[in-house]
């Protein structure tokens, strides 16, 4: 399939008052990986992500830590920018919710709602926790009580702007079902469908109770509400309203949405009835993916078992963690994270499988030819069926790419990766070793190609060992003869399990 001209897509923005963990990581790597095979299949590439800065949570946080949000903000960013740095993430932009741009864009977008009539000023009643000064929604209290202290609440009315989003239930429905694709995986799209027939009721999109956010147009006792706030970051970053590089005439509306499976309503409800209101195109697809627990247990910071992406890339190199985060579990499901799992998978699918095809190949070429690659003579029926394989996987990997099968098209890779040693073992091709070796480097070469968008020092190495500048192009033949290839150093150390 042709691959578009244009891609774009984005990471939900991360809320400044938790330091970035595993769940993060995850989201942003399989950004990461489905923005560098766009690239790499020449596309040009919009990849979004950022920080979520505004709201009563983070003004508190920042209070008590004695600091300005901003001052706290500043501080948690540089937290996300290191991570991603460290975990090979290559993104095109990064806003903050704080930034001007954005303001300018959450104003525009709200003004030109109530311009046409679908906000308006009302009333709103939400449940008040006293001793912590926060109010909280009625499906967010614990048996009626505050979720952070267990302390009754009171109900408490609170002047608020509505949004009009009763009026867009049947353009959504039938959005939903006119574009099958648009909200990914189909278990996620049946319960929004029946979410949205129970029907949808207007949305406060302002509060009065705190400061820390966007002012209402207009009437600035109003901050607008977060959610409001933080979906249109899709947008604002692009240049909306002004859209002063081209970027969203160019990049609006984005292929593809990526998000947990816990901001779901948002993302398909509530962002694409603003949007209709607004006017403007909706996002191609949303796609959700699951939630990791770790060995076995939810992870949460009173059981201590948040897993911190630093001290596991220091631990086991990044293009390990990237490799099992994508490979152990199907895009949109859940699972779990656990020690013997890593281990396993880094010593059994890297250093055993593609860490020998590559280490052994090119021994075999030192040994026998000097590491000097020879020209291939006459392709044999062997070889023909080899090099077929070729063309049929990377059509498979584009399709499953594509959806967003990550541990599919892994899969449908790691099946190339044992492929080349029929050739090898087998005796009878021992007089025409020339044509052997050819063929086996070369299968390295594009399977280096091909893991490049999941790992991409890795793939890096390969083509240095393959004295290539880059992985090169998908056809076969890519390496000239006389190219010398070095003797390469195991890829992956083998991870002792004692
Ligand atoms: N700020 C909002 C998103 C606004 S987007 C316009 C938000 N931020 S978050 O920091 O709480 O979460 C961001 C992402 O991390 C979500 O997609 C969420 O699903 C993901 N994860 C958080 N914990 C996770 C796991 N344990 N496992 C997998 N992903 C998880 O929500």
């Amino acid at each position: 399939m042709a691959s578009p001209q244009r891609f774009c897509l984005t990471t939900p923005i991360y809320y400044v008052n938790d330091v970035p963990h595993i769940g993060h990581a995850y989201t942003t790597l399989a950004c990461d990986v489905l923005a560098r095979y766009q690239r790499g299949r020449g596309a040009e590439v919009f990849f979004l992500t950022g920080t979520d800065e505004h709201g009563q949570k983070v003004e508190k946080a920042a209070q008590t830590k004695g600091e300005t949000p901003l001052e706290l903000a500043d501080r948690v960013v540089k937290r996300f920018q290191s991570l991603w740095e460290k975990l090979d993430i290559d993104y095109t932009d990064f806003i903050r919710t704080s930034q001007e741009r954005h303001k300018v864009a959450v104003q525009a977008i709200f003004r030109t709602i109530q311009q046409q009539g679908d906000i308006y000023l009302g009333e709103y009643e939400d449940w008040y926790c006293t001793p912590c000064e926060t109010f909280w929604t009625e499906t967010q209290l614990m048996d009626g009580n505050c979720p952070d202290c267990g302390r009754p609440t009171d109900k408490l009315k609170e002047a608020s702007y509505f949004f009009r989003m009763s009026k867009y239930q049947d353009q959504l429905l039938a959005h939903i079902e006119a574009n099958p694709d648009f909200i990914q995986p189909k278990s996620r799209r049946n319960e929004i469908l029946s979410f949205i027939r129970e029907g949808l009721r207007d949305l406060s999109i302002s509060r009065t109770s705190f400061s820390w956010g966007i002012p209402v147009p207009g009437d600035e006792k109003h901050v607008i509400y977060v959610w409001f706030d933080a979906l249109t970051n899709y947008i604002s970053a692009l240049g909306y309203p002004h859209d002063p590089d081209g970027n969203y005439a160019d990049f609006w509306p984005c292929d593809v949405h990526v998000i947990g499976k816990d901001i779901l309503r948002f993302h398909t409800v509530y962002w694409p009835t603003f949007l209709m209101a607004a006017g403007l195109p909706l996002p191609k697809k949303i796609f959700a993916h699951g939630w990791w627990t770790v060995e076995g247990q939810k992870m949460s910071k009173s059981l201590a078992n948040v897993i911190e992406p630093n001290m596991l890339i220091d631990k086991y190199g990044v293009d390990a963690i990237r490799y099992f985060l994508l490979r152990e579990v199907p895009f949109g499901l859940d699972g779990d994270f656990s020690h013997n799992a890593l281990v396993h998978r880094i010593n059994a699918d890297l250093a055993n499988d593609l860490g020998n095809l590559v280490s052994r190949s090119t021994a075999m070429l030192n040994k026998y030819f000097g590491g000097t690659l020879p020209a291939a003579g006459p392709p044999t029926q062997l070889d023909r069926v080899l090099q077929g394989r070729f063309p049929v996987a990377i059509n498979q990997v584009d399709a499953q790419m594509n959806e967003l099968a990550f541990n599919k098209a892994l899969q449908s890779i790691w099946e190339l990766v044992s492929a080349p040693w029929t050739l090898a073992k087998d005796p009878a091709q021992q007089e025409r070793l020339g044509t052997v070796m050819y063929t086996l480097i070369e299968a390295v070469r594009l399977i280096g190609l091909l893991v490049t968008p999941f790992m991409p020092s890795t793939g890096a190495k390969i083509a240095v060992i393959l004295g290539q500048t880059t992985p090169g192009s998908e056809e076969w033949g890519g390496l000239q003869a006389g190219t010398v290839v070095a003797k390469a150093e195991p890829l992956f150390p083998r991870i002792d399990t004692e």
